[in-house]
């Protein structure tokens, strides 16, 4: 755990975070780099000692930026990059491009040249119309790129509707269907401008049993066994996408090796059975990565005691920096930075200060004594919440701070009015 608490103060990776308010304001996202790091040891512990051909790409989309993906590289990581600003963030962060995973579900013709041109390490080609469009790209660029394809395992995986992706019902992945999967499979196979390598699978994400990914796993080993009768072709890597479940509230984290561990025996015992070198294997993990390593931090502003009914408390940030309990009911938890040792008996619903009465981060929950000016933290917010960030009631987008043993820095300026107003144009017929 990062957090502590000391003097009545919660601390955050060594750092006093009503300080952090002060210093950087608020609203304000912090990450601690050792949260990460440490994350990032857990999983090399049990998925690459000993398997040194596997591979730990991070999903960007969790949360990324230049310092966030400078982390994950200097940790020897890949990084998992779903769009052209993605990739842009990651070549721009120092990644070297053999590092580099392009994954989409529509990915453009810029963005397919964007890869090909910077050599990166993998395209997960996500539908049928893709593989020609790399193969047309790679003519012109006298290039050849190594892929693999991913695959709809028609699993079902218990989490929100919105992150599950592993279904047959999904706009993700070639559906899993021989007479479509083997012609394209053969096809890539044959293909002079792509090197085909295997295939990759993401089931959902939040997930908290093991159930999905290894029924995934049985439908990619079928695959594979096909794949080596029909045409004698060697898959040498699976992706086995990412998902794994935090903790926002109470729920039970489960460790990483929980997951991956009968995986990988799944896999290689499979492996062994067919006749094959057991093959590299990729996850690709996010949120697991950097959702507890965040914290975010505002300031209490107006507070409205309804009688008899509820206790609104209004923060300087809200579903602009945090759309996860407007669009997925997502409960967080947290408490009054400031006050942290005192009793938590007041029943309170924290809103932010956008016009939509959704916009509403924790509901009735038990805090200290709020008054304004306190500063309110929210636990586990490093994922999915800067970057699904928006500038709706124009308001700005928070800055990042990175911490590290005691010491803060910005990792991201806060955005300001001029920064959001850079593109807008008044056009000539207004003038
Ligand atoms: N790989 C692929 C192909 C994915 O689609 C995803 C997530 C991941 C990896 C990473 O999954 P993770 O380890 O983070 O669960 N905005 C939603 C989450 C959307 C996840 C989409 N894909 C949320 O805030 O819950």
């Amino acid at each position: 755990m990062v957090e502590k608490i000391r003097n009545n103060t919660l601390y955050f990776d060594g750092c006093n975070t009503v300080e952090l308010a002060e210093r950087f304001g608020t609203p304000l996202f912090v990450y601690s780099q050792t949260d990460i790091s440490k994350r990032f040891s857990e999983i090399r512990k049990c998925f690459i000692e000993g398997y040194p051909k596997n591979r730990v790409a991070y999903a960007a989309k969790a949360f990324c930026s230049l310092a966030m993906l400078k982390l994950v590289e200097k940790e020897g990581m890949c990084v998992d990059v779903v769009s052209g600003g993605e990739l842009y963030t990651a070549i721009k962060a120092g990644f070297p491009a053999e590092r580099i995973e392009f994954n989409g579900n529509n990915k453009s013709v810029e963005e397919i040249e964007m890869a090909v041109d910077y050599e990166i390490g993998r395209i997960i080609i996500d539908s049928l119309q893709e593989l020609d469009l790399i193969e047309k790209v790679c003519i012109e660029k006298g290039k050849k790129m190594d892929v693999l394809f991913r695959i709809t395992p028609g699993v079902k995986s218990d989490s929100h509707d919105y992150i599950v992706t592993g279904k047959k019902d999904s706009k993700f992945g070639v559906p899993l269907d021989d007479e479509v999967v083997l012609p394209y499979t053969k096809a890539a196979i044959d293909s002079e401008f792509v090197n085909f390598l295997g295939y990759h699978f993401h089931v959902g994400s939040q997930l908290f049993d093991n159930g999905s990914h290894l029924q995934a796993i049985d439908v990619i080993l079928d695959l594979v066994r096909k794949v080596k009768d029909s045409f004698g072709y060697n898959i040498t890597e699976l992706n086995l996408g990412g998902g794994f479940g935090v903790r926002y509230r109470d729920e039970e984290r489960k460790s990483f090796s929980y997951f991956l561990e009968p995986m990988m025996e799944k896999v290689c015992n499979a492996f062994k059975e067919i006749g094959i070198e057991i093959p590299a294997m990729v996850i690709e993990p996010g949120r697991s990565i950097v959702a507890e390593a965040g914290l975010s931090l505002y300031t209490v502003g107006s507070i409205k005691d309804i009688k008899g009914l509820r206790k609104y408390v209004s923060v300087d940030g809200g579903m602009t920096d945090n759309i996860r309990p407007a669009l997925y009911g997502a409960s967080y938890t947290g408490i009054i930075a400031n006050k942290a040792e005192e009793p938590r008996n007041d029943t309170v619903t924290i809103c932010g200060k956008c016009c939509e009465s959704g916009d509403i981060l924790l509901k009735d929950e038990k805090i200290a004594n709020p008054e304004a000016g306190d500063i309110f933290a929210v636990f586990s917010t490093g994922a999915y919440g800067y970057s699904m960030s928006s500038n709706y009631n124009r308001n700005t987008i928070p800055g990042v701070v990175f911490l590290k043993d005691g010491e803060a820095e910005w990792a991201i300026k806060p955005q300001g009015f001029e920064d959001m107003i850079v593109n807008d144009m008044i056009p000539d017929s207004l003038k």
